[in-house]
């Protein structure tokens, strides 16, 4: 009989990431709100960088990202000797991973918690144990229970994606400090920019071994298809990424539009004031048809129907008119619809189609 070789434990139980649908068959005008992404897209400065880099397609990147980190520590007031970029957050939680998890370590995330977290700790042969939260809120004194001294990490994403709800620094503070001594908190701050006054858990990051927050320019920043983010932590932990990380792993042109993003304050700012206004008035009018939703902090609101079968019809029907949102029975959600908050005329298209499905 033939041998063929296998993988490293663990790898064969990932379940292949299920993206959001970005097409719908025989619609060229779908409007997309199934990732979470910018509306408005990235700001005209880092579109121009992105241009200019272009000319130096022969060169390689910078290998220590310094320029991206300067910009991002003036920005957001932090060490830039404590910055690490990586090809989208993704790739700093798989960092996370390759150091620290792996056979006979344990990797927690949420009963709701982003999907890579599960599958970065199984490729990394970890055992992810997953914590219930309590109504679609993170629970502290859960996620505590479940630590052992197995635990290495522990992935927390505040704002929380797909529930858009989020805890506070203080309940934070209390996690990171009852934590076992091996392990360490990963703050996921991908949606961090939309909240007014939150800095992610930067503070915490500061006054911490065991703090790690990751970042990233897919969200706010309007450039998800350049593959950047970022992660902050304290120096011992940057160290040690930093030698798992490849040398070239961010390009030219991602770095480019990056800093010119993070510089531009006041896009970021124009982008945080529509998606607050949209959001309200998207969550407000699912409610009014009758479809509550978690006061959502993030550019997302998650509308929960009276049953699956009526969320996956109200999803249907939404394709018929052209609008793709996101179906999460992958996280255990399955009577729940994520909708992107778009912009005015997106938001309007679709409380409008939502309510033409409702009245039957
Ligand atoms: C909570 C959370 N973390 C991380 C990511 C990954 O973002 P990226 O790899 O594009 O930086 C996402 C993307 O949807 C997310 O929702």
């Amino acid at each position: 009989m033939t041998q063929i070789i296998t993988p490293q434990p663990g790898i064969m139980d990932v379940a292949l990431y299920q993206g959001g649908a970005s097409h719908i068959a025989g619609q060229d005008n779908a409007l997309k709100l199934s990732s979470n992404e910018n509306p408005f897209g990235p700001s005209p400065a880092a579109l121009k960088a992105y241009e200019t880099a272009g000319r130096q397609l022969h060169r390689y990147p910078s290998s220590d990202h310094a320029e991206l980190r300067g910009a991002i520590a003036e920005v957001y007031a932090l060490d830039p000797a404590r910055i690490i970029c990586g090809a989208g957050s993704d790739e700093i939680i798989t960092f996370l991973c390759q150091a620290y998890a792996g056979p006979n370590t344990e990797v927690i995330h949420t009963e709701h918690g982003f999907a890579m977290y599960r599958i970065s700790a199984l490729v990394a042969g970890a055992t992810p144990v997953e914590v219930c939260e309590h109504e679609r809120v993170t629970d502290v004194d859960a996620i505590l229970a479940a630590c052992t001294d197995k635990t290495r990490l522990v992935f927390l994403a505040n704002p929380n994606n797909p529930t858009g709800t989020m805890i506070g620094l203080g309940d934070i503070a209390r996690l990171a400090d009852a934590l076992p001594p091996k392990a360490l908190l990963v703050l996921d701050g991908a949606y961090a920019e939309y909240v007014e006054g939150y800095d992610g858990g930067a503070a915490l990051v500061d006054s911490r071994q065991n703090v790690v927050m990751t970042r990233t320019f897919s969200k706010i920043y309007g450039l998800g298809g350049l593959r950047i983010g970022w992660g902050y932590g304290p120096a011992h932990v940057i160290d040690v990424l930093n030698r798992v990380r490849g040398p070239f792993n961010l390009g030219n042109s991602a770095l480019a539009a990056a800093e010119a993003a993070v510089r531009d304050v006041a896009y970021v700012d124009h982008c945080r004031s529509e998606n607050a206004r949209w959001r309200t008035w998207l969550a407000d009018g699912l409610a009014e048809i009758g479809l509550p939703s978690d006061v959502s902090l993030a550019n997302f609101v998650l509308a929960r129907f009276s049953s699956q079968q009526e969320a996956e019809a109200c999803d249907t029907y939404l394709q018929s008119k052209g609008l793709i949102v996101r179906r999460v029975a992958g996280y255990k959600l399955p009577t729940c619809l994520r909708i992107t908050v778009g912009d005015e005329s997106g938001c309007r298209r679709v409380v409008h189609a939502v309510r033409q499905f409702k009245e039957g």
